[in-house]
């Protein structure tokens, strides 16, 4: 088997290394290509940072193994790191986090074991990175919750939790605040629950979640999450077992995976030799098991866990009193301990298995779309417009425009109402948001939408819109706080 490695950048080379001499040690039977991407691939005018020949043996190899790689500041371009998860839609990120004998935290103290997989979404949410200034005040995020991404999350995540032999799988979500977004990510989970009756399946606000995870650990088995809180969370997981030393990360995609370490390119510690390559070993290992290469994966993995037990430890964590050892030198120390079982973590499984990886080349682009046979309805339209004009003001002035078609039903200013009705304690940005909705209730044409558009634009600037969509007497939209 062939896999693509990319080093990366910062401390990439050193821990790449380092876990690519162990592989070499155990044996592992697998080629490497090695590819062309990172900051140094953007700094020579590639701007989405890798070469078109990187991208073309990651396409036929299906399998990418990278060291952390720099997103350069300040020159607009996007990180290397999220366009390869989403350009290859690797939709779901499995990050574990378990307690390491020999890697001291105020849980493994107290006798609190943890064993915790973050399932993430990898695609959507805020990660599309599409951003605008409606104003020269007020900047806008676009944030996408699919019906089609997160089912396709979901379902990896149940089946998941079921080979692994999880008690319970939990989804986290902001969807009292976040009512269509997270809503729709929270109804998908529950509908694909019904699939899976022999797992307990249930909900926990993201914030609650939080307070959780840091109380009562081992209490949480599998979590999934949207992209952005995901991202947050599996942070906060890293933190109760030891740091991000330790957070191994999978993008699994249907054609394409990519397996990574949680962290970045460390550049404090860069070519100093004393990187902790435990991470990217891990996210080795789980690289191994994808391949079905389970023998191979459990002697490293052993060996790591007697290490660890050992008390050999790079700079960033372990028993103060016991020198560091460098990288190079902690991975000698694992291949050291090929054979050697460690003596209070649970044995891994040993049999190979055949790969789950395979991989086949498109003629088009996937379409994700759902059945939908439900009458789709414009009732109305909210306009972002620019103005620093008082709510009454602005009122008669937009009343002006609605004609016979439109009624102006609400102006908000940050998702709050400031009309009709509302406070004056409420601040105020110079950009509103007006909604006009039908005024017999009846569908509304796009080409009337672009006439209240034209009318409107002679007043004022018009900074975007956003239709108000309904499917039977479900509505698409949100109301303002307020309204
Ligand atoms: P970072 O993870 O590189 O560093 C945070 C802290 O953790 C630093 O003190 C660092 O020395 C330490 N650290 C990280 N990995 C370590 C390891 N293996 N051994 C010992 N100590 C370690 O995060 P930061 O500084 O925010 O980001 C640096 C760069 O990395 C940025 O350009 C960022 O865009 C990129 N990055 C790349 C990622 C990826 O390739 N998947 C993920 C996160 C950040």
């Amino acid at each position: 088997m062939k896999i693509a490695v990319a080093n990366g950048d910062g401390i990439g080379p050193e821990i790449m290394q380092a876990v690519l001499s162990i592989f070499q040690a155990a044996g592992v039977s697998l080629e490497y290509e090695f590819v062309d991407m990172g900051k140094w691939v953007f700094d020579k005018g590639f701007s989405n940072g890798m070469t078109d020949q990187a991208k073309e043996t990651i396409e036929n190899l299906g399998i990418l193994f990278k060291g952390p790689m720099e997103t350069p500041k300040g020159k607009g371009v996007k990180s290397i790191n999220v366009t390869a998860r989403k350009t290859w839609n690797t939709y779901a990120n499995k990050r574990t986090f378990q307690t390491l004998h020999g890697v001291e935290t105020v849980f493994s103290k107290a006798g609190i074991p943890i064993d915790i997989t973050i399932v993430r979404e990898n695609i959507e949410d805020t990660y599309g990175g599409i951003e605008h200034m409606l104003t020269h005040d007020v900047a806008l995020s676009r944030r996408f919750i699919t019906r089609p991404g997160s089912l396709q999350l979901i379902k990896y995540a149940f089946e998941m939790a079921r080979q692994k032999g999880t008690r319970r799988i939990t989804c986290g979500h902001k969807a009292n605040i976040m009512k269509l977004t997270d809503g729709l990510f929270l109804e998908c989970f529950y509908e694909v629950a019904k699939e899976y009756p022999d797992l307990k399946a249930d909900d926990v606000i993201v914030d609650d979640l939080c307070m959780k995870l840091v109380t009562r650990p081992d209490s949480f088995d599998v979590v999934v999450l949207t992209n952005l809180q995901g991202d947050i969370v599996s942070d906060l997981c890293a933190g109760l077992v030891g740091g991000l030393g330790f957070a191994p990360s999978a993008n699994i995609g249907d054609h394409i995976s990519i397996f990574e370490a949680v962290h970045g390119t460390a550049p404090d510690i860069t070519g100093r030799n004393i990187a902790n390559p435990t991470a990217l070993l891990l996210s080795g290992l789980a690289m191994l098991r994808h391949l079905g290469l389970m023998q191979s994966a459990s002697v490293i993995e052993n060996a790591l866990l007697f290490t660890l037990e050992s008390g050999v430890h790079t700079g960033d964590f372990g028993d103060k009193s016991i020198l560091p050892v460098n990288t190079t030198t902690f991975a000698e120390a694992i291949i050291g301990n090929f054979g050697k079982q460690p003596l209070n973590s649970p044995k891994a499984a040993e049999i190979d298995h055949p790969s789950t990886c395979t991989v086949f080349h498109l003629e088009h682009n996937p379409m994700l779309e759902s059945v939908d046979d439900v009458q789709e309805k414009i009732m109305g339209v909210d306009i972002f417009i620019e103005s620093n004009l008082q709510p009454e003001e602005l009122a008669e002035k937009c009343l002006r425009h609605g004609g016979i078609k439109y009624k102006l039903v609400s102006i908000s200013n940050r998702g709050t109402q400031v009309w009709p009705t509302g406070s004056i304690y409420t601040n105020l940005v110079n950009q509103y948001n007006i909604r006009f909705e039908s005024t017999d209730d009846t569908s509304l044409r796009q080409n009337d939408i672009i006439g209240l558009y034209a009318s409107l634009s002679g007043d004022f600037k018009v900074c975007s819109l956003e239709l108000l969509n309904s499917w039977g007497s479900k509505k698409g939209y949100s109301l303002a706080q307020g309204q």
